[in-house]
């Protein structure tokens, strides 16, 4: 993408601060910054290339020239803002990605809480980050990541879950510019509507894996547990020996049941 393409697909859209970097370290950064810096209201950073991409669990997120989207929102938090809603955070990004995907004619779906999948394999992945400074939230920033063209992929073997890109899904070649502008009217319209049950479904309605035997691992543990959906404040409800669990992101890695290699 390029500025150009930026420009076109944030024109009009209620965004407080934007900035366009033809390469950058990671966008998230440059989001916590305007926060560290009194920036309010909701902010967007986008990168053609990002130099220090990050992912969940310390892994490393690629994003090459010409090929990905990669964008952070720096979203509002402001004295009114509603904690209990963080958990949703994730799900918010991954909703917002997965239906412009369907726009595009994929048939997607979310690998529970930040993986955006078609046909089984990662083509986006949602990073979000919440900065405190004491009791206080003082940044929330929404971090996504999306696999347009096939050269966007790392090499196979540095993959930890089999991943593809939005062109070789589709089977054509797609306009980045206008899948950032999808993504985004999504993402804008759902963040008003977070606190809300259909926000859930939407959610939960696009879950991989429903009713299906799963892999969890934390740490050096691991269990087989049938997936059922998710809870109010966004953790996922499993059934594990008999008994309904739920489960925070960030305590467990999901796997479907038959282990593959995750971006
Ligand atoms: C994951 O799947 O582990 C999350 C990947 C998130 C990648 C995006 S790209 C834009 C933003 N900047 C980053 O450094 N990471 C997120």
């Amino acid at each position: 993408m390029d500025l150009s393409q930026f420009e076109e697909a944030v024109s009009g859209l209620p965004l407080a601060r934007t900035a366009f970097f033809e390469s950058v370290g990671s966008t998230n950064d440059v989001v916590a910054a305007w926060a560290r810096e009194g920036t309010s209201g909701l902010c967007l950073a986008a990168a053609d290339e990002q130099t220090q991409g990050r992912g969940r669990s310390g892994r490393r997120w690629v994003t090459p020239p010409g090929s990905a989207l990669a964008f952070s929102l720096l979203l509002e938090t402001g004295p009114a803002f509603d904690a209990s809603l963080l958990g949703r955070t994730s799900g918010l990004g991954a909703l917002a990605a997965c239906e412009a995907l369907e726009a595009l004619g994929l048939q997607a779906q979310i690998k529970w809480p930040n993986d955006v999948l078609a046909g089984g394999q990662k083509l986006c992945g949602v990073l979000p980050e919440a900065h405190w400074s004491g009791e206080r939230l003082q940044a929330l920033i929404l971090g996504i990541g999306i696999n347009v063209a096939a050269k966007s992929l790392p090499s196979p073997e540095t993959l930890a879950f089999p991943a593809t890109s939005v062109e070789q899904a589709a089977g054509r070649p797609v306009d980045a510019g206008a899948l950032l502008r999808s993504v985004l009217e999504r993402l804008l319209a759902w963040r008003l509507r977070m606190a809300e049950a259909e926000f859930l479904q939407a959610w939960e309605g696009r879950l991989a894996y429903r009713g299906q035997q799963v892999q969890l691992e934390a740490g050096e543990h691991s269990l087989q547990a049938q997936l059922l959906g998710l809870a109010a404040d966004g953790s996922l409800k499993l059934l594990v020996d008999g008994a309904e669990r739920a489960f925070q992101a960030g305590q467990v890695q999901l796997r479907p049941l038959v282990d593959r290699p995750g971006k």
